[in-house]
């Protein structure tokens, strides 16, 4: 059998907050690399492989096919989490979109407010969005890191439901569970705050977000 390829820093993050022995579902999977990786390295016990375009999926297919995979991942054409039903998966990965398309990702399919089910989100852009809307909707996050790959640095979190929606203060939609002991963390931040002070040349209040984030970080 090949032997098992590996998984850049970004998508090893996302593998690292998977729960062991669990069913998956890799929203918008692409290539299929981080299915293929957790069921071969045992952490998953199946994996579904999702993509809203066929052509993604059909490279999704020639890896699962090159790993041997095909016994335990199924590629599915569809829409976010439109085609899963609830008792398909445990986890559920959304990596490698903006935080706007994870949000209506995640809206769109009410059957995730389940407190057996565990999100694992990488938000390329706009985090904060995420982070709100899971507290807005009662999630809560229970992991969150930060990694390099390719030079540029990336967060993800994981996040359970609860039931308790409650208001997501703006800092902390910035912050989410990060410390200031957490290197990759505290590196996370500050191109938030460079983004933020970019941005605060149209708008003063973003960078009284990223005077904020400074004052409690001591950046
Ligand atoms: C940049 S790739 C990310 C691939 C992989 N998840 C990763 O993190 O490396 C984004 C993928 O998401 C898919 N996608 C975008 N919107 C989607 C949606 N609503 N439902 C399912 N897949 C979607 C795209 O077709 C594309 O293959």
């Amino acid at each position: 059998m090949r032997p098992l390829f590996i998984l850049n820093s970004r998508l090893e993050l996302c593998a690292s907050l998977v729960r062991k022995g669990v069913r998956i579902a890799d929203i918008g999977t692409d290539h299929a690399y981080l299915p293929v990786w957790l069921v071969r390295a045992g952490i998953a016990s199946f994996a579904l492989a999702c993509d809203i375009k066929a052509e993604p999926l059909k490279a999704g297919e020639q890896n699962i096919r090159k790993y041997h995979a095909e016994n335990l991942v199924e590629t599915r054409l569809c829409d976010g989490l439109r085609s899963v039903k609830s008792d398909e998966v445990d986890d559920i990965i959304i990596a490698g979109m903006g935080g706007e398309t994870i949000v209506h990702i995640l809206s769109d399919s009410p059957w995730i407010k389940d407190k057996n089910k565990s999100l694992i989100l990488q938000p390329m852009s706009k985090h904060e969005l995420v982070i709100s809307y899971l507290y807005e909707n009662g999630f809560e996050l229970k992991e969150h890191k930060c990694t390099f790959a390719d030079g540029k640095i990336y967060t993800a979190f994981s996040a359970f439901y609860t039931g308790n929606a409650k208001p997501c203060s703006e800092l902390f939609s910035y912050t989410g569970l990060l410390t200031k002991g957490n290197e990759n963390g505290l590196k996370f931040l500050a191109s938030v705050i460079n983004h933020l002070e970019k941005k605060s040349h149209s708008d003063p209040h973003f960078g009284e977000i990223a005077k904020e984030i400074k004052e409690r970080f001591s950046l």
